[in-house]
């Protein structure tokens, strides 16, 4: 699905827009995905790992999240620069189509300016708009303080924890813990 192009103001008094992806974001995505993995270790790649990815394929997953009515992906524009990115999508299945997940990523020179909230806001707007989500969860990595702080305000709560679901190259094992935001029940 797509949304229709918002401005708002970040913390710094710049004018972000969010908005669906076009063909054109697909080689900034690429740098985008190259940069943020490098940034965080809160990510489930390390910048190596995202050379997998081509234009090509990003065309294609942009055309085709912007097409499916399960899923939904938006990008944060300042200066004309991509700042983040987030994705909702749920499923068909009878026994889990009450359940959506999804996933945010911010630039560290972008951390702190209000943007992930504002893109939280809008994936609750979306998931809420669909009758039979009941629930929207999402997963986070022991130490990702910011985003445990930001899922937390948005109203989720921490459902479920597995231990050692993530291994630094340096061997450091690290929980996953997972997080829901209930709709209705
Ligand atoms: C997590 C992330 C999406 C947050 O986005 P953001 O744009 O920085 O979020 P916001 O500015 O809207 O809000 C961040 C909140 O965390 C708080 N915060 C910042 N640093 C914090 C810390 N170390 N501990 C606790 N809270 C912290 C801020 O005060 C702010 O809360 P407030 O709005 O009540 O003041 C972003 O930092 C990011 O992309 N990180 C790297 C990738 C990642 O971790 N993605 C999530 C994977 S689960």
């Amino acid at each position: 699905m797509t949304i229709e192009p918002m401005q708002f103001t970040i913390k710094d008094g710049r004018t972000a827009t969010i908005r669906s992806p076009k063909m054109e974001d697909a080689e900034p995505m690429l740098s985008y995905l190259y940069r943020i993995t490098g940034q965080t270790p809160y990510l489930m790649n390390y910048p190596e790992e995202t050379s997998k990815y081509t234009l090509e394929g990003e065309i294609a997953l942009f055309e085709g999240m912007n097409k499916a009515p399960n899923q939904a992906m938006i990008l944060c524009e300042v200066d004309g620069q991509l700042a983040a990115n987030c994705m909702i999508r749920w499923g068909s299945h009878i026994k889990t189509r009450h359940r959506a997940s999804l996933a945010i990523s911010v630039l560290k020179e972008y951390w702190n300016l209000g943007i992930g909230t504002r893109l939280m806001e809008e994936l609750l707007r979306i998931a809420k708009n669909q009758p039979q989500l009941m629930q929207v969860e999402l997963e986070f990595i022991e130490g990702n303080n910011r985003a445990h702080a930001l899922y937390k305000k948005m109203g989720f709560r921490i459902t479920g924890v597995k231990p050692n679901a993530i291994c630094l190259k340096d061997g450091t094992l690290l929980d996953e813990y997972m997080m829901m935001y209930e709709i209705k029940c």
